[in-house]
């Protein structure tokens, strides 16, 4: 169902008073092709509404020729940013970026981050934008969950369908992503909530496997039958199922990159509002998953570019894969059990879950 304007520019004016904008301060949205017109022009008339001065710049599609997927973030490397130094001016002159087109993964998005411009990206749906609207208790759920991933130095992921992975931590940032951008240069992405670092190069190992009801992204595909997924010193090596095994492998292939294979981010979803079951109710094109990556519990791990964190991997092929089910463990201290996140909050949903019988 759609929601109105009024709907949606509350939530738009909820965001950028948490990301703290002020009267004056200078605003760019950034808009592409499949900006959502609603989106776009909520936004403007809260930024207005709060005193900003506004911008708009819009830039023109790359990559879709390459790539199988219409979904934004189904290849990465260059953007529309690449070698368009007038662009990046504007949006580095800016205080705040409102990325309505997908700028992810870019060596850009760190210069313009590196000189204090924040950049808040949002391009779900508007009723998914107004769902998930964020708050200040999400930040503080996740930031809790951030400092666990900070002093750590080992993550163990187990589940009863077989995974049984060991990922060793500590050379990349722990990153907190709960949709909104409250600190000079800090990108987030409004709907998020979840909590995600990078394992060290070449230091994962076991294997995981996918179940019945884990999703596979940008496929946008709940597995139907298991995929087990071989992994050793820090790449999938084998990759074995039915059907969509091969599809998985298929897809991959066609980046002819071997790094596409890379163990990327590790962590898991802390939003409630968020839903496993979305993704059976929407067409694919319409959004990017954002439900998926963030519901309550999942293990969310990927494959793909370590760049986002500091690494130097640049692969355009990302593969994001919310789990089900699945145990986290921090050096052996269980952060998720079972896809029950272990705060007072998660232990609180699970019993009223329970109460519910769902
Ligand atoms: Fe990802």
């Amino acid at each position: 169902m759609s929601v109105s304007d009024f709907d949606l520019i509350s939530a738009w004016k909820r965001v950028l008073r948490l990301s703290r904008l002020q009267p004056g301060q200078v605003v760019t949205i950034l808009t592409g092709a499949d900006t959502h017109p609603q989106t776009l022009r909520c936004a403007i008339t809260a930024c207005a509404d709060i005193g900003a001065r506004l911008n708009r710049l819009d830039l023109l599609p790359v990559n879709g020729e390459k790539s199988l997927s219409r979904d934004s973030l189904a290849y990465l490397g260059t953007t529309p940013l690449t070698d368009n130094p007038a662009a990046i001016a504007a949006l580095k002159a800016s205080d705040l970026v409102l990325d309505l087109m997908t700028l992810l993964f870019s060596p850009e998005q760190h210069e313009i981050l590196a000189g204090g411009t924040k950049i808040l990206l949002a391009v779900e749906p508007p009723e998914v934008l107004v769902r998930l609207t964020p708050t200040e208790e999400d930040r503080v759920r996740v930031c809790a969950a951030s400092e666990m991933i900070k002093s750590a130095r080992e993550m163990r992921v187990t589940s009863a369908a077989g995974t049984d992975l060991r990922a060793t931590l500590g050379d990349f940032p722990a990153i907190r992503e709960y949709g909104f951008v409250d600190e000079p240069g800090r990108w987030d992405h409004w709907p998020s909530g979840f909590v995600l670092t990078w394992p060290n190069e070449g230091q994962s190992n076991g294997r995981i496997v996918l179940d019945r009801g884990d999703i596979l992204l940008p496929m946008k595909e709940y597995v139907t039958d298991p995929i087990e997924l071989t992994i050793r010193d820090g790449f999938v090596r084998r990759i074995e199922g039915g059907l969509q095994a091969d599809i998985l492998k298929e897809y991959m292939a066609s980046y002819e990159d071997p790094e596409a294979y890379a163990v990327s981010h590790l962590g898991w979803g802390l939003q409630p509002r968020a839903s496993w079951a979305m993704l059976g109710q929407y067409n694919k094109e319409t959004h990017i998953g954002m439900d998926a990556r963030a519901f309550e519990g999942n293990f969310l791990w990927s494959m793909g570019p370590n760049n986002e964190a500091g690494g130097s991997r640049t692969t355009a092929c990302h593969i994001d894969i919310p789990m089900r089910h699945c145990t986290v463990e921090l050096d052996g201290t269980a952060t998720v059990i079972d896809g029950v996140v272990q705060d007072a909050t998660g232990l609180a949903h699970a019993a009223r879950r329970k109460v519910l019988g769902a």
